[in-house]
């Protein structure tokens, strides 16, 4: 839903529209994916990766390979890897799979051009595909790990726009609910560019789950009224010790569950996790033009003059997670040993 392959480049839904308008866009070289990555046509950490993979294909079609020399696809891949996968610096998955596809492609390079294609499409498509696997594991471990916690609450969105499946935090929600062991879902808005407000909120009546959603200073005052019996949200990158890049507001959520009793979990594929990082100390947190914060669309409301600090995330310290449910199974603290044994397992299959 989030991006497709249409056989000549990727196709995502503009969801800076949504959910008022749903307009599809192609992407049909370097520079359209790269905006469409910066200013969130696609968003949401898998699907940033998706959209790079196939973007990567696409930009090599456009920068014409016919009758390059070795030397010369490998420049040009090397290239356009780079530029896409510097799009957004925050959610690892976009440099892992541009990474990958980069690799396959420069293992292609000396057959020609069009087994560099070829190799590049294949990886990206093998991406898309594990994605979509991915999410319907976590859906599975991340139900069992909610068990009898029938009103949760979730922040930003992570659900089929921000993956290449059903979603992570989310699919753990539509899995819930399809299982009748769900009484309501709250939404906070998340602010400043409301990917909880405008797009769980969607795809949450689109699913027919029951849902309200919140504002994000609204959180608190939630879970001291029992609405909230588990937290689960996203993540952009999770470091060597389980400490977690999310969305901007999901770090208060945590302080907030812990104070309140509440389990705070956090759901993500493995391509999340980024062992090469050692800790949130070491995670680049985006920051984004100050006008998302004085208003939004054509609607201003702060004063000419005012100045913002615009993070697009804040880092959440694995000591205030409860658990980390990951397509290779529920992940608890210490995160160290466990990520790093993960890590291990995927670099011996
Ligand atoms: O700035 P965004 O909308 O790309 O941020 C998205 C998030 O923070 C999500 O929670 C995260 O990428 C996980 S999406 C499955």
């Amino acid at each position: 839903m989030s991006v497709t392959w249409d056989g000549g480049a990727p196709v995502i839904v503009d969801q800076r529209l949504l959910p008022g308008e749903v307009v599809h866009r192609r992407l049909t070289d370097a520079a359209e994916t790269i905006e469409a990555i910066r200013t969130l046509a696609v968003r949401g950490a898998p699907a940033i990766g998706i959209a790079g993979a196939y973007g990567l294909v696409a930009a090599l079609d456009a920068a014409g390979l016919a009758s390059s020399s070795g030397d010369t696809l490998r420049a040009l891949v090397g290239d356009l890897a780079d530029r896409i996968a510097a799009a957004r610096p925050t959610a690892v998955n976009l440099a892992h799979d541009v990474g990958r596809v980069r690799e396959a492609a420069l293992a292609a390079a000396d057959r020609g051009p069009a087994a560099v294609r070829e190799a590049a499409l294949t990886e990206a498509l093998a991406i898309h595909a594990a994605d979509r696997a991915s999410c319907a594991a976590i859906a599975h471990h991340g139900r069992m790990a909610l068990a009898g916690r029938r009103r949760i609450l979730t922040h930003c969105n992570t659900g089929r726009l921000a993956t290449g499946g059903d979603g992570t935090a989310l699919a753990v929600v539509y899995a819930l609910h399809a299982a009748g062991e769900l009484d309501e879902v709250l939404a906070c808005e998340a602010r400043p560019l409301l990917q909880g407000g405008r797009l769980t909120a969607w795809e949450l009546v689109m699913a027919g789950v029951p849902s309200r959603v919140i504002v994000d200073g609204a959180a608190g005052a939630a879970m001291a009224a029992g609405l909230v019996e588990a937290v689960i949200v996203g993540a952009d990158r999770i470091a060597a010790n389980g400490d977690t890049a999310n969305k901007i507001g999901t770090y208060a959520l945590a302080v907030l569950a812990r104070h309140h009793g509440i389990p705070f979990w956090v759901a993500a594929p493995w391509s999340t996790v980024d062992p090469a990082t050692p800790d949130g100390a070491a995670i680049v947190v985006e920051e984004r033009d100050p006008a998302e914060v004085f208003g939004y669309r054509d609607v201003r409301w702060s004063p000419a003059g005012a100045g913002a600090w615009n993070p697009a995330f804040d880092v959440t310290p694995a000591e205030l997670i409860t658990g980390i449910v990951t397509d290779r199974g529920t992940l608890v603290a210490p995160y160290g040993p466990g990520i790093a044994r993960h890590a291990r397992g995927a670099e011996d299959a």
